[in-house]
């Protein structure tokens, strides 16, 4: 064969071999369409910044392709707002047709993405919200959490509250999943360790009209308060029990959340606050430390837990990517890879469990000035018990 005959010859089989290439082998090379559901206004609105953040951060780190295949975003508003969570997931998935959703920070409307996910089969890469029921009863092999359960952040303050010698505690926190769960937790975890939860007291999501609700607790006396708010929300929180002459009469216990990039708001009255969460202020690791600059360097803050979790999102999805080569419609392999990652995390590396839901450490911190100081490990490698999880 001449040299052009041979030029032809070659031009010709790689036609013939994209034109009947699969869809999956065609796919590599394209887009990967990330639907990002999170809020961008409401009580939680600095949640889904910092979550979207970190996310962006670890992509960026990469070059801005995962597996070699670049990312592109479509985003939505959730306003954590459970009404409006069943259109708005569908929307990703029906009119965007998305790759993999990433969202979101409230519980409620979680549940309702898992569900969409479970019966579309799209990935699902929750990167907050702690519902228990969606690592427990709801879990699936294609819905995976770089975050937290809700038992897991709740049940380590009540072994830390009642080992300070606690015996009697008032619980406050918003009616909805999260807060349910989170006091249902602190209570396991204080009564099997000798305390006692002498009062549940609660206000509709995202309420923060407190005063009739700490009247109560004053005039109940209990030896502590645990408490779930998170956001705007507990910025008020913390503010209005100080302000009430609480904070110096009865000590405030919650998960993280309550102190969680709040504490520029929050002040003087946060100082000295007790909480436990799977990342703190001073970890002083060299992978917290890079993290730390690299964030800071592009968005001129220092993270918080939520850009943790958004980052580790973006790296779990990374591990799974990587494993099948780019071609997500490998969804077994990619499951697989995703479920047995081991995710080099700025809050210490951590494995999945069989509902795939970070084992994790979870630390006990002070607010010392503008930072949730690492105390000590309050429970190591905790597992949420995945109650119902049949998978
Ligand atoms: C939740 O709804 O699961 C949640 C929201 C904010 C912080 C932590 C948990």
């Amino acid at each position: 064969m001449t040299t052009k005959r041979k030029f032809i010859a070659t031009i010709v089989a790689a036609g013939l071999a994209s034109a009947f290439a699969t869809p999956a082998a065609l796919a590599q090379s394209g887009k990967i369409k990330v639907g990002l559901m999170i809020p961008a206004t409401g009580t939680f609105a600095a949640l889904g910044t910092a979550i979207e953040n970190g996310f962006k951060l670890h992509v960026a780190e990469q070059g801005g392709r995962l597996a070699g295949r670049e990312i592109e975003y479509v985003k939505v508003d959730d306003e954590s707002d459970p009404s409006k969570a069943t259109d708005n997931v569908n929307k990703l998935i029906k009119r965007d047709n998305v790759d993999v959703i990433v969202g979101t920070v409230h519980s409620g409307v979680a549940m309702a993405m898992a569900k969409a996910a479970k019966d579309s089969g799209t990935l699902l890469i929750i990167p907050n919200a702690g519902a228990d029921t969606i690592t427990g009863p709801m879990c699936a092999p294609n819905i995976f959490r770089s975050s937290f359960s809700n038992w897991q952040s709740a049940y380590a303050m009540g072994e830390v509250v009642a080992k300070q010698g606690k015996k009697t505690a008032v619980t406050i926190t918003w009616k909805y999943a999260a807060g349910d769960e989170m006091v249902a937790a602190f209570k396991e975890g204080f009564e099997k360790t000798g305390g006692k939860v002498v009062k549940t007291l609660s206000l509709p999501f995202p309420n923060v009209e407190f005063q009739a609700l700490l009247t109560e607790i004053a005039s109940t006396k209990p030896d502590a308060v645990f408490t779930f708010f998170a956001g705007a929300g507990a910025v008020k929180f913390v503010n209005d029990y100080a302000g009430a002459g609480l904070k110096k009469a009865i000590p405030l216990y919650g998960p993280g959340f309550l102190t969680d990039g709040t504490l520029e708001a929050q002040g003087e009255n946060a100082q000295g606050l007790l909480t436990t969460l799977h990342y703190a202020d001073g970890l002083n690791t060299p992978r917290d430390n890079a993290f730390r600059a690299a964030y800071n360097k592009a968005y001129k803050i220092q993270p918080d837990v939520y850009a943790v979790q958004g980052y580790d999102a973006a790296q779990l999805l990374g591990i799974g990517l990587k494993a099948v080569n780019g071609d997500m419609s490998k969804k077994d392999a990619l499951y697989a890879a995703m479920k047995a990652a081991r995710i080099d995390s700025p809050r210490g590396a951590f494995t999945l469990s069989r509902a795939n839901n970070p084992v994790q450490d979870i630390y006990l911190r002070q607010v010392v000035g503008k930072e949730n100081k690492v105390q000590n490990v309050a429970v190591k490698a905790l597992a949420d018990p995945a109650r119902g999880c049949k998978m």
